[in-house]
């Protein structure tokens, strides 16, 4: 019974509007009506700039690294962390909070592995951010951080890791389908600060 309690947190948590919050209370600004309309930490920066993007992304990042944790701060030994984590990242994607309409599981789905995984989640990160510096396009360096912890994920030898990584790298490639669309036809936006 703990255990579907757990689950219900994690997804609770995961629905946290963290973009709508911050963009509504802080600034009067629903982001789902700027830039790509995505409820996540890059569009915030696009939108409401480095500050808020900044809270955001941790924010989202935050919500994973919690719901993984939830078995070990409860003393839960039946559910992995990595299935709490990966519900809360179901959260964030298909917020209850938010008419279902969340964010596309990138940040969230780092911060599960932050707390499951931090040495992989710090090599992803600079891996993110090697890419972006040379494509200059977050969700291709999304995408690809994604396909490098899969390649790391093996070297771990951890299978519910290599399972859970591959399945989020799938599940993350298919919310960017409007951005892979944008990549080929050349009108995905670049960051300009890098
Ligand atoms: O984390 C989402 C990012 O990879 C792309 O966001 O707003 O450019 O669609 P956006």
């Amino acid at each position: 019974m703990i255990e579907v309690l757990i689950l219900i947190l994690a997804y609770l948590l995961g629905s946290i509007p963290s973009g709508l919050i911050v963009g509504k209370l802080g600034y009067g600004i629903d982001i789902r009506e700027h830039g790509s309309g995505n409820l996540g930490g890059t569009n915030t920066f696009r939108t409401l700039g480095i500050k808020a993007g900044i809270i955001v992304t941790s924010a989202d990042i935050l919500k994973g690294t919690l719901a993984t944790a939830l078995p070990d701060l409860f003393n839960i030994h039946g559910l992995h962390p990595l299935l709490v984590g990966v519900v809360a990242v179901i959260g964030h994607t298909y917020p209850i909070f938010a008419k279902f309409k969340g964010g596309k599981a990138v940040a969230t789905s780092g911060g599960v592995l932050l707390c499951y995984v931090p040495l992989m989640f710090i090599t992803m990160l600079a891996f993110f951010f090697i890419v972006l510096y040379i494509s200059k396009y977050v969700s291709l360096s999304s995408m690809l951080a994604g396909v490098y912890g899969i390649v790391y994920s093996i070297f771990t030898k951890d299978i519910p890791l290599i399972i859970v990584i591959t399945l989020l790298t799938i599940f993350v490639v298919y919310r960017h389908r409007a951005n892979i669309k944008r990549i080929l036809n050349k009108t995905e936006p670049k960051v300009k600060w890098l």
